[in-house]
């Protein structure tokens, strides 16, 4: 994330900590970030907290008038920011933000940029819930500017169970890395997008499966990139994503475990979606005979019959309508491109994505990939180099936009 630049604006909320995991991380990613603070922000977190953390200077109203360069700070920071996230939002700043107000640096810088905005509101639940905050909370996502992160639901620093936590840094970075790669463009709006993610479990009794090291990280990123970009998703996960779908605001997950279970909730929501993406390692045998009861050891065969599983994207193919894009992934070792090649042909697919599994910092489990993705036209585009699994997922989305 070399030569991208965030400014956050940090509001004055206890959630104002956890952005300093947010600044933390950004700055070991290579962003260069910048802060600004309102003055209820420094009761809570100083400027030099953020400084330290960003090896680069955060300001605060003090330093309103100080030009930079001779210009301006609000225009200087506004103009230097491809993405603005602000976090924690508080009541008093969206209620600024709904009605283009300007009474501090955070508020002018806001409005004298032009790069997405990232809300991340934080408060009391009485507050959140108060009728005027909503009224402002819809106002403001009105502007195609902002993007949002509603709050969720917890234990709050005041006590109170209830909505008005601000979303996780787990959830907030990948956001703003996405701002980063599309400048804020909403260009899957008005897709409905169906991914399959993690690796499906097929029992022998209740304690013994043949599974697989996926993790689901590939379909997780695929979900919030589409997300990010504006579709409706649904993402149908495996037991081994269940942590990480934790992290996923905005987007409709149901839970399976075998790959009868994966292939029922994906013939379910076929019909409704343009575009559906088959991230997920599905077994191709279960054992053939699956005891309810737990097997005495000695019991145990000595070789396991198999029987073989539904190709559910082969599957999902034969039910495809012409306006439907149908994708899936081969995870290869070796030669990863011909095997791929001949699936993408046998299975009837639109595209599919084929990704090493027996190289470094790729494949299972890995934060980071690469992949080759062949589309039926013979359409090619090569990821050498591992990137990070979101930076991977919004090449491939492109991939399949310009699918003709
Ligand atoms: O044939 P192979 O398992 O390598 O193909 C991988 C692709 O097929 C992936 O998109 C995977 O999700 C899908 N698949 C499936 N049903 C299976 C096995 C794999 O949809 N039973």
């Amino acid at each position: 994330m070399q030569g991208y630049r965030v400014l956050v604006g940090v509001g004055g909320g206890i959630a104002a900590y956890k952005v300093c995991e947010v600044v933390s991380a950004l700055a070991k990613e290579g962003v260069e970030v910048r802060t600004v603070l309102t003055d209820a922000a420094q009761e809570f977190v100083t400027p030099l907290t953020f400084a330290t953390l960003s090896r680069h200077s955060a300001y605060g109203d003090r330093d309103f008038w100080q030009p930079v360069h001779g210009r301006p700070l609000h225009i200087e920071l506004g103009e230097w920011a491809d993405v603005f996230l602000l976090a924690p939002l508080t009541a008093n700043t969206l209620a600024k933000l709904a009605h283009g107000m300007a009474d501090n640096l955070l508020t002018n810088t806001v409005l004298a940029s032009t790069c997405p905005v990232l809300l991340a509101p934080a408060m009391n639940t009485d507050m959140w819930e108060q009728a005027a905050v909503q009224r402002n909370w819809q106002q403001v996502q009105q502007d195609p500017r902002y993007h949002t992160l509603a709050p969720g639901s917890g234990l709050l620093a005041c006590d109170r169970v209830g909505a008005g936590r601000m979303a996780e840094p787990a959830e907030i970075l990948p956001y703003v890395r996405s701002l980063l790669q599309t400048q804020g463009d909403r260009d899957l709006a008005g897709k409905s997008i169906l991914i399959s993610a993690g690796g499906t479990r097929e029992f022998l009794d209740p304690v013994r499966f043949i599974g697989n090291p996926s993790t689901g990280k590939m379909g997780i990123a695929l979900a919030q990139a589409a997300h990010h970009r504006g579709a409706k998703v649904t993402l149908v996960h495996a037991p081994t994503a269940i942590e990480a779908v934790r992290t996923l605001l905005g987007v409709q997950c149901i839970a399976v475990v075998t790959a009868a279970d994966m292939r029922q909730a994906m013939r379910d929501h076929f019909s409704h979606a343009d575009w559906t993406i088959m991230a997920a390692a599905v077994a191709d045998v279960k054992p053939a005979y699956c005891s309810p009861e737990k097997l005495p050891k000695s019991d145990l065969p000595a070789s396991l019959p198999l029987a073989p599983v539904p190709d559910i994207v082969a599957e999902l193919a034969k039910l495809k309508q012409p306006h439907q894009r149908l994708v899936g992934f081969a995870a290869q070792t070796g030669d990863i491109v011909t095997p791929a090649k001949e699936k993408l042909v046998r299975k009837q697919l639109d595209a599919i994505a084929a990704n090493p599994i027996d190289q470094p910092n790729s494949g299972f489990g890995s934060d980071t990939n690469q992949a080759v993705f062949l589309d039926r036209h013979g359409r090619q585009h090569f990821i050498n180099q591992p990137c990070s699994k979101l930076s991977m997922a919004h090449q491939l989305l492109d991939f399949i936009q310009a699918i003709v």
